[in-house]
């Protein structure tokens, strides 16, 4: 797997593949590899003949109060993995090429980001799609694909690439879980022991109250026990723990089965931020 890490570089080679009729994958990260980001590589194969992976630790997207200079940067082992997940080229650009002296064009997508994470983390959604765009753009392929573990940053590049007429297949891959149900994410290296011994409460609390909101049992109520199940498990706080349509993002105040719906949670336990959602359905 080479290592390229300018974007002329990166056009000639996804340019050389289009000419010899191949298809060819995007699967953007910022590192820190884990078994949820191989499966995306994975799914790339699936659905094309080459897999690009992309590796940027964006500064945009981080608010200023974040974890942008701790994030863990270990470009050597994860180049390592993706070579032997079957990528075929990875993309680490400096910030430099990204966004050179003079880069003043911002990406803001309305609505969708005004809610769940992007409530919580103002611009950050501006951030995420301000280097989409950009990847989406520089790569060309034909298919990217995202995890859905961020359903919302998922939605939003689903958002943006329609408006944008970015001709770029936009692909969701499940969410890899922890056998205790813990969604796998670069930031659960920040959890202590004793902290990752309840961080799985998230997962088990959002799935009991979609499983009897499903049954007929009243939202605000199981929302309500969610949240107090997380707290009582020890987590710090709760930025939300929400019922919403999984396309728009707009707030289920009464379920319907015929409406595709899933709950979604964010908390905090010890330094980590942890996110997780699953579809609300029979
Ligand atoms: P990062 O957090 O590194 O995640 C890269 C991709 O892996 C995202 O599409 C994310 O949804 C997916 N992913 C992470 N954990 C996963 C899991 N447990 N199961 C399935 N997929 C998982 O998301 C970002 O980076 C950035 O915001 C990015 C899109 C690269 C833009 O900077």
């Amino acid at each position: 797997m080479d290592i390229v890490r300018s974007v002329a570089d990166l056009r000639a080679r996804v340019r050389g593949w289009h000419a010899r009729g191949e298809r060819v994958a995007l699967t953007p990260t910022m590192g820190a590899l884990h078994d949820g980001h191989l499966s995306l590589v994975a799914l790339g194969q699936h659905n094309a003949d080459r897999v690009v992976a992309t590796i940027f630790v964006n500064p945009t997207q981080f608010g200023a109060n974040e974890d942008l200079d701790g994030y863990p940067r270990n470009e050597a082992r994860d180049a390592d993995l993706l070579s032997r997940g079957g990528c075929d080229l990875l993309f680490a650009p400096a910030v430099g090429e990204m966004y050179p002296p003079g880069f003043s064009t911002r990406v803001i997508v309305d609505g969708l980001t005004d809610v769940l994470c992007g409530a919580v983390r103002p611009g950050h959604f501006d951030g995420v799609a301000q280097v989409v765009t950009k990847l989406l753009n520089q790569a060309q392929a034909d298919v990217a694909i995202f995890g859905e573990k961020d359903w919302q940053q998922l939605a939003v590049i689903r958002r943006l690439t329609r408006d944008l007429d970015i001709p770029t297949e936009i692909l969701g891959a499940p969410i890899l879980r922890e056998p205790d149900g813990l969604a796998m994410s670069s930031r659960n290296r920040y959890l202590t022991a004793d902290e990752r011994a309840v961080a799985g409460t998230l997962n088990q609390a959002l799935r009991e109250a979609a499983q009897r909101i499903v049954a007929g049992q009243d939202i605000p109520s199981e929302l309500a026990a969610a949240r107090a199940a997380i707290l009582g498990a020890g987590f710090a706080s709760i930025d939300y723990v929400e019922l919403r349509e999984a396309d728009t993002l707009a707030e289920v105040v009464r379920f319907d089965p015929t409406v595709p719906t899933r709950i979604f949670g964010a908390a905090r336990l010890g330094r980590a931020r942890l996110i997780d959602n699953m579809p609300v359905e029979g």
